[in-house]
């Protein structure tokens, strides 16, 4: 069975994200949506509601699961028996990030590859972050987010 993790702080899930989760789900057995702990930043969402978020957004959604862990994530990979890290590039930036990422953990946990899908390019400019401040001021986040969680997105932020 081949797993993979799609994992990030999703603080708040997007719908960028979601069309990572659902094409990783086209190619892997199994995929997990792993909310981990990005040190370098700090999350309005608790893990807990960012995992309900993405529990009510996937909901439906065939061999898409989620989890939490506060770690490594070569850890959880090796742990969990991953051969895939799926993550999403919307430009030349995040490749370099990425990349970076992807040659430690490849160092950390050679079981595994990291995989690069390019985002639909509806959903290049579509961040967590953007997504907190519309709603914080009141703006209308339904075209950025899964429809099931933009009441809940909303009343939270604002
Ligand atoms: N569509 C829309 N937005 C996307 C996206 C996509 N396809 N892919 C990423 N983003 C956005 C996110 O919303 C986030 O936006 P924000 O900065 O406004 O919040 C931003 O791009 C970065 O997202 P992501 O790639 O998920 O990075 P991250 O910093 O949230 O997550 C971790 C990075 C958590 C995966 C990484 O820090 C990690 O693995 N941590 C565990 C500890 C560890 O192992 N560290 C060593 C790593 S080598």
């Amino acid at each position: 069975m081949k797993k993979a993790v799609c994992p990030g702080s999703f603080d708040p899930i997007t719908n960028g994200h979601m069309d990572i989760i659902k094409r990783a789900a086209e190619l892997f057995d199994e995929v997990t949506v792993l909310v981990v702990t990005n040190p370098d930043k700090k999350c309005v969402f608790s893990p807990e509601e960012r995992c309900a978020l993405i529990a009510k957004a996937v909901e439906g959604i065939k061999k898409v699961k989620v989890d939490t862990f506060s770690g490594l994530l070569a850890d959880y990979v090796r742990a969990n028996d991953i051969c895939a890290i799926v993550k999403g590039i919307r430009s030349s930036s995040d490749f370099e990030y990425e990349f970076q990422m992807a040659l430690a953990n490849r160092s950390l946990a050679p079981c595994a590859e990291t995989v690069f899908i390019t985002a639909d390019p509806q959903n290049m400019y579509v961040s967590s972050s953007l997504i907190r401040q519309i709603a914080a001021f009141g703006g209308d986040v339904s075209d950025f987010v899964p429809k099931v969680i933009v009441e809940e997105i909303e009343k939270r932020l604002k």
